[in-house]
């Protein structure tokens, strides 16, 4: 007989993935990318978008209704999609879940500073990421770095109304990022799910020069060493699904949400949530 090698046990239990709404589904995509074979369940909690300018106890109320429901599909691993859920939610649901549970910070956060070379690192995201200093946190957790933050609350609504590509969002961006290039950084942390849909725009106004770090490839990679390391690979043998619910609007979510998946989306189910 022979003895299975670490890689070979396999766990075809779906991994569980929730956001605020659309904007997870630039991670689930990263993930579904990185690991073709393993089943994905998605939530979008559509009824409390945006969490950006939430409080803190109302986000961890919502994760913790979300992750009941997503453990009812016995999922293996919980990603936690969203950056201000990751920065408000993440250390209570670790405390609290059985399973691994994984934020976008963390990774996103050691993906800037290797990329870094002057260590001085830009970061973009929402009112409530920002204000929380966890990419801040993270970073000097890793290497000394100096940080600039800067929230950008129109950059959601104006990615959510399909203006990626407006002059509107040009303007919006150029003043947003000012200061950031003022303390010439080499490095711009994406802190937000949605801001990998304005790469083009980003990238022409920050120049060749610094480095774009999307945190939902830094975040797909992170699950595969997580995987790996637990020996909780599904394998090929398992029929693939990937699944969508969101707590309302599930048409508005099937459009709005191919546009963030790169892909069509079919089958939204919604599920009513008791918060
Ligand atoms: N998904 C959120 C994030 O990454 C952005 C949208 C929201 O504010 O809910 O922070």
């Amino acid at each position: 007989m022979r003895i299975k090698t670490k890689n070979e046990t396999t766990n075809n239990n779906p991994i569980g993935i929730f956001d605020s709404g659309f904007g997870g589904l630039t991670v689930m995509s990263a993930i579904n990318e990185t690991l073709p074979l393993e089943n994905l369940i998605y939530f979008g909690d559509t009824a409390h978008v945006p969490y950006g300018s939430k409080s803190k106890n109302i986000v961890i109320r919502y994760s913790k209704e979300i992750t009941a429901f997503l453990i009812k599909y016995k999922v293996k691993l919980i990603v936690v999609a969203c950056n201000t859920a990751s920065a408000f939610a993440l250390p209570f649901l670790k405390k609290t879940l059985k399973m691994p549970v994984l934020g976008v910070i963390k990774p996103g956060s050691k993906a800037a500073v290797f990329a870094s070379r002057n260590k001085k690192i830009g970061v973009i995201g929402t009112e409530g990421t920002i204000n929380s200093r966890s990419y801040l946190r993270e970073i000097n957790k890793i290497s000394r770095c100096r940080v600039y933050q800067q929230a950008c609350p129109l950059l959601v609504p104006l990615i959510e109304e399909g203006l990626n590509d407006d002059k509107i969002t040009d303007i919006v961006v150029k003043k947003y990022l000012e200061p950031l290039l003022d303390k010439r950084i080499d490095t711009l942390v994406l802190g937000c799910t949605h801001y990998p849909l304005l790469k083009h725009i980003l990238k022409k106004n920050v120049g060749e020069k610094v480095v774009l770090i999307d945190s939902a490839k830094a975040t797909a990679y992170e699950i595969r060493n997580t995987l790996y390391k637990r020996c909780l690979f599904a394998n090929s043998r398992s029929k693939k699904f990937l699944r969508f619910y969101v707590s309302d609007n599930p048409d508005k979510f099937k459009t709005i949400g191919s546009r963030f998946f790169s892909k069509k989306i079919l089958n939204v189910k919604k599920i009513e949530m008791a918060c």
